[in-house]
């Protein structure tokens, strides 16, 4: 028994701010932002749209392109870093607002590699049968901790939501192959949001700091990006008895345009075997691999029993890569 996409969905928020949009209240270009990271416009929530709004919208489609009654959902599992409230989970909202009355919901936080760590565990169910339809979404509203002054930040994010159907499957030849996680806790400082939390609960003082807002080196998390994501893409690949020669298609995490190029090029991968999509969507952390592997789906880049890479790299930092057999 393993586990199988057998669907995708996604939602985009319908306000979308273009780079030219930026330049009026940032200190910034659109020459800077296309050349140095790919992007070109993000998608931006309406002010009574939340995380779950867009997660719910996500699910539903991959839902009723699958023609699968929400009922049959066994678990929801939402990544993301920018949930709806502290307390309860989001995958909450989503299962109330989808009726999905027979499924177990919960959230994870990974950063951007959210939604892998997510289809792991949503593997591991359906392998042990704890599981048989799972909801995998990664959803973000991440303008909602952006300082939009700070061009090293307000440049690169934008908000949305994708989902995949995960369903078992007795077939051999297809579904997951194989994933790898990975974590690093000894460089928290690359990327963080340091309030309001346990350790400095919300108080004035922080209602007032900029600590609420993200903070990131780019330029060291860059640096280490692309090594770390041609590493794991290989320990995966080796798990499985593959190489970089076996992929049909890579998926990554739309972090920079450059580090995909890159990624691509040490690979040896043919640039139409490398899906991008940050020019249309910008980082959307943890909903960024399902965004682009739904554009892909639905585009027809990917064919049934094409072999699909996916890799992330996130905060703080956290990196992955997964096999799938389409
Ligand atoms: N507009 C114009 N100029 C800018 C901007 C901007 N928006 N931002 C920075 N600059 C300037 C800087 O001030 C600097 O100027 P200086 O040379 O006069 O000092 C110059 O551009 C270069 O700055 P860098 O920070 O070195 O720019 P870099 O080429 O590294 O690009 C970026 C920055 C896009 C953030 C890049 O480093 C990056 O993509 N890093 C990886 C991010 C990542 O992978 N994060 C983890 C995943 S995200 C997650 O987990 C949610």
């Amino acid at each position: 028994m393993r586990s199988k996409i057998v669907e995708t969905g996604s939602y985009l928020p319908e306000k979308i701010l273009t780079n030219k949009d930026l330049e009026k209240f940032v200190d910034t270009s659109d020459e800077w932002i296309t050349q140095r990271t790919g992007i070109k416009v993000r998608h931006i929530v309406a002010k009574d749209e939340a995380t779950s709004d867009l997660a719910y919208k996500a699910a539903l489609d991959a839902l009723t392109r699958a023609d699968v009654d929400p009922k049959e959902i066994d678990s929801i599992i939402v990544a993301t870093v920018a949930p709806d409230m502290p307390l309860p989970a989001t995958a909450l909202f989503v299962q109330e607002k989808l009726g999905a009355t027979n499924a177990f919901g919960f959230d994870i936080n990974a950063a951007c590699s959210g939604f892998m760590y997510g289809l792991s565990i949503a593997d591991s169910y359906i392998r042990s049968n704890i599981a048989k339809k799972v909801l995998v979404i990664g959803a973000e509203v991440l303008t909602s901790m952006i300082e939009w002054q700070e061009r090293s930040t307000s440049v690169i994010f934008g908000d949305g939501a994708a989902c995949v159907l995960l369903d078992a499957t007795e077939n051999e030849n297809e579904g997951m192959l194989g994933i790898k996680l990975h974590s690093d806790g000894r460089y928290t400082d690359l990327m963080i949001v340091p309030a309001p939390g346990s350790r400095r609960p919300c108080s004035e003082e922080v209602a007032k700091s900029k600590d609420r807002y993200v903070k990131m080196k780019g330029n060291e998390t860059f640096k280490m990006a692309v090594r770390h994501i041609i590493d794991v893409s290989k320990e995966v690949l080796d798990d499985v008895g593959m190489t970089f020669e076996d992929i049909d298609i890579m998926v990554s995490h739309q972090a920079n345009r450059r580090i995909m190029e890159s990624v691509g090029r040490r690979a040896g991968l043919s640039e139409d075997k490398v899906v991008i999509t940050i020019d249309k969507h910008a980082n959307t952390a943890a909903a960024s691999i399902p965004l682009a592997l739904d554009w892909a789906n639905r585009n027809g880049k990917i064919k049934k029993g094409d072999v699909v890479l996916l890799n992330s790299f996130g905060a703080s930092l956290t990196w992955s890569a997964g096999v799938i057999k389409w």
